[in-house]
């Protein structure tokens, strides 16, 4: 016995512990503290100084929930009442069929008042409490007997460490509910694991289960676990009659409990309260698998009973499932428009969420390899919602030892051609003009405004011209001619007519437009005009060397490499040489401009953000004009950053790299003051 305590301490740990309870159950159980974190802490580091001084801490002290040394196994408890499962139905019609069941044993007409709460998927977990101090938890192991992990389940501030409510406390109570994780700190954690190397948790059921099973109670502890509770085993000294009143008590007695509990009388009102809770299932925090509806009355349950595992009373509606484990059969590669190659996994079919499920993304090869995806593997496969489909995490144990890596490709799937994977870059793309699969999307971007200009050469045309083989490749454009558009549905004389001027007026161009069109890997609007600067004639270009290009002021490594590969490749120039017999008039106004580059912003470089009171482009082309540079990226080597109206997290990025920030009149009257006093700049 510790020496005499101090009434006037006595009370104050007294007071610290129930205060500090009540703000644990403001904050974990109501989402709705009332102190600041600062108070909390001290009153905390308080109490924990005087118990450790006094060696007094009472049953239910909050200091209680952490610091307890690790295990070497769980302990078994028997269950005073077996822990069951529940009967499932997948459609409305077997609820249906379950009410009237029940009215047939109950030999009834009347209508059952039912209770509908959302089904938690976690796990199974009991809480003994004994003249209202907690005891024991434990896990519902096979339903007879389960673990001791009353250490680890302390550790979870939502659940009371004594019972204290306005009247009777029980003598006994065992309350049942199921330890949950919350989707974000599962994603939170998923995160973590991948960082570090460990393996991925499938779902956050197995993420709970898995800190629940934890030895150390400071591991459970830092995992941040929830609980809802909705059900009772034994009680002495208390009665309920219903469900509802129960669960009521529970909130009073400060338990967390379901998000929703509706009380429904008749079948009809029941399917309401289980469609309810489906239609919000997408925007529940934690992981939702059903609903549960049981009956309300308690003298009702007991006289329909138990069939072997599971009482007759209640039944979940189980939601179509989010995942399904499946064997990948093989691992190929699919090529994009832009020529970017992803990788995608063939499985054997399977049954998610009422599709089925044959083929899923698999993202990119630096994925596969941080997953360790072989060919071969049993997966399980997520599809939520109306979501595509994809692999979670690989079941290892299943593994035979026959499964297969897939190689990154070194040739295109679709064209055979050499691919190419820059340092840093996750992609591993196909670069050749005559791919097939990318060979529409070149189509439009070469027609686009910033690049051939052709008017009426959109994404609809396009599509049409190519399926009825009319263009295959970019090339083709300019052999087309107005008697072959006018046999396509879309084009009528003059519809025909027009394409076919617009076609000619993109004859005449510049070189800085038509490097744009040609959609090169990395060679935007900027990049085609620093070229067009220092290259004179498009065939200047032909096989040249990486070096001529990344001397270039402004062409890093990443676009001197694919603009070297594109003018490498014979089929390219094959075609860039057809091009030219087409009639096609390239001048490049940019190449001796570049010698005299003159403006107010000569050499400076901005970047915008937010809404101008022009249109971006024009702006950017007002700036271009006056011998400035736009740039997407923003970084210490920006001059500017031009910030219009919501510009976004920019501004912050600006201010922290030392950018000046300017409003778009500071830019007008940039020019301005520079035509006064042209030494400014
Ligand atoms: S009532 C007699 N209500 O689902 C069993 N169970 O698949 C009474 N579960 O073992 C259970 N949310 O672990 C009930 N709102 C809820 C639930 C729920 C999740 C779990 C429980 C049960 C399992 C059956």
């Amino acid at each position: 016995m510790p020496e005499k305590i101090p009434e006037n301490i006595k009370q104050e740990i007294e007071t610290l512990v129930r205060d500090i309870n009540y703000h644990n159950y403001r904050y974990y159980v109501l989402d709705s503290p009332v102190i600041s974190d600062e108070e909390y802490d001290r009153s905390y580091r308080r109490l924990k100084e005087l118990e450790e001084k006094y060696h007094y801490v009472l049953p239910d002290s909050p200091t209680l929930r952490v610091g307890a040394p690790p295990l070497e196994k769980f302990e078994k408890v028997k269950h005073s009442e077996p822990m069951l499962s529940l009967d499932n139905a997948f459609s409305y019609d077997e609820v249906r069929e379950f009410d009237k069941r029940l009215k047939r044993l109950l030999g009834t007409e009347e209508d059952i008042e039912y209770t509908v709460e959302p089904k938690y998927d976690g796990l199974a977990m009991e809480l003994t409490y004994s003249t209202g101090v907690l005891l024991r938890a434990s896990t519902r192991g096979d339903g007879y007997e389960g673990e001791d992990v009353t250490r680890n389940i302390r550790t979870i501030k939502a659940i009371p460490l004594k019972i204290e409510v306005p009247g009777k406390i029980p003598e006994e109570i065992d309350i049942r509910g199921e330890v949950y994780m919350d989707l974000d700190e599962f994603e939170k954690l998923n995160k973590q694991r991948e960082q570090k190397g460990e393996p991925l948790f499938a779902n956050p059921r197995n993420a709970a289960a898995g800190a629940v099973r934890q030895l150390d109670p400071t591991i459970t502890a830092s995992r941040k676990l929830h609980l809802a509770c909705y059900g009772i085993g034994i009680v002495k000294g208390i009665h309920f009659r219903r469900q509802s009143e129960f669960v009521k008590w529970l909130q009073e007695a400060r338990f967390p409990t379901p998000a929703t509990m509706t009380i429904a009388r008749g079948i009809d009102k029941v399917i309401d309260a289980v469609r309810e809770i489906e239609e919000g299932r997408n925007s529940f925090p934690f992981e939702s698998d059903g609903a549960v509806i049981k009956v309300n009355d308690f003298g009702l349950q007991q006289k329909l009973g138990v069939k072997t595992r599971e009482p007759r009373w209640a039944i979940a509606y189980k939601f179509q499932a989010h995942q399904g484990t499946t064997k990948i059969k093989e691992i190929l590669g699919s090529v994009g428009r832009t020529g970017v190659i992803t990788p995608f996994a063939v499985f054997e079919p399977v049954r998610i969420g009422g599709v089925t499920v044959s083929r899923s993304t698999l993202h990119n090869w630096d994925e596969i390899e941080r997953k360790d995806i072989r060919a071969g593997d049993t997966v399980v496969v997520e599809r939520a919602g109306d979501v595509i489909p994809h692999v979670i995490m690989v079941v290892k144990e299943k593994r035979t030892g026959k499964e297969k890596k897939p190689p990154i490709p070194e040739k295109c799937p679709a064209c055979g051609s050499k691919v190419v994977r820059e340092e840093g870059e996750v992609a591993v793309r196909c670069v050749s003009l005559h791919c097939p699969a990318q060979v529409q999307e070149k189509i439009i971007h070469f027609a686009s405004r910033g690049g051939m200009d052709i008017e009426g050469l959109g994404e609809k045309n396009v599509e049409l011209l190519y399926s009825r083989g009319l263009i295959k490749h970019f090339q083709d454009i300019y052999t087309l001619n107005k008697e072959e558009l006018l046999k396509l549905p879309r084009f009528a004389e003059k519809s025909a007519q027009n394409l076919i001027n617009a076609i000619n007026r993109s004859k005449h161009t510049t070189l800085s437009k038509f490097l744009f069109a040609l959609g090169i890997l990395h060679v935007g609007e900027y990049a085609a005009k620093l070229l067009a600067k220092d290259f004179e004639k498009l065939e200047d270009l032909f096989g040249v060397e990486i070096d001529k290009i990344k001397s270039i002021k402004q062409i890093g490594e990443k676009i001197a490499s694919s603009v070297t590969t594109f003018f490498n490749d014979e089929k390219n120039i094959k075609t860039l040489k057809t091009l030219k017999r087409l009639e096609l008039e390239i001048s490049n106004p940019d190449f001796k401009s570049s010698k005299e580059a003159k403006g107010a912003f000569k050499d400076l470089s901005f970047v915008i953000t937010g809404t101008l009171p022009k249109p971006r482009k024009e702006v950017e082309k007002f700036i271009e004009s006056q011998g400035g540079r736009v740039s997407s990226a923003l970084s210490a080597s920006t001059d500017y950053l031009l910030a219009g109206e919501e510009p976004g997290s920019k501004l912050q990025k600006a201010k922290t790299l030392g950018v000046k920030t300017i409003s778009y009149d500071e830019l007008v009257r940039m020019i301005e003051e520079k035509a006064k006093h042209p030494r400014l700049f």
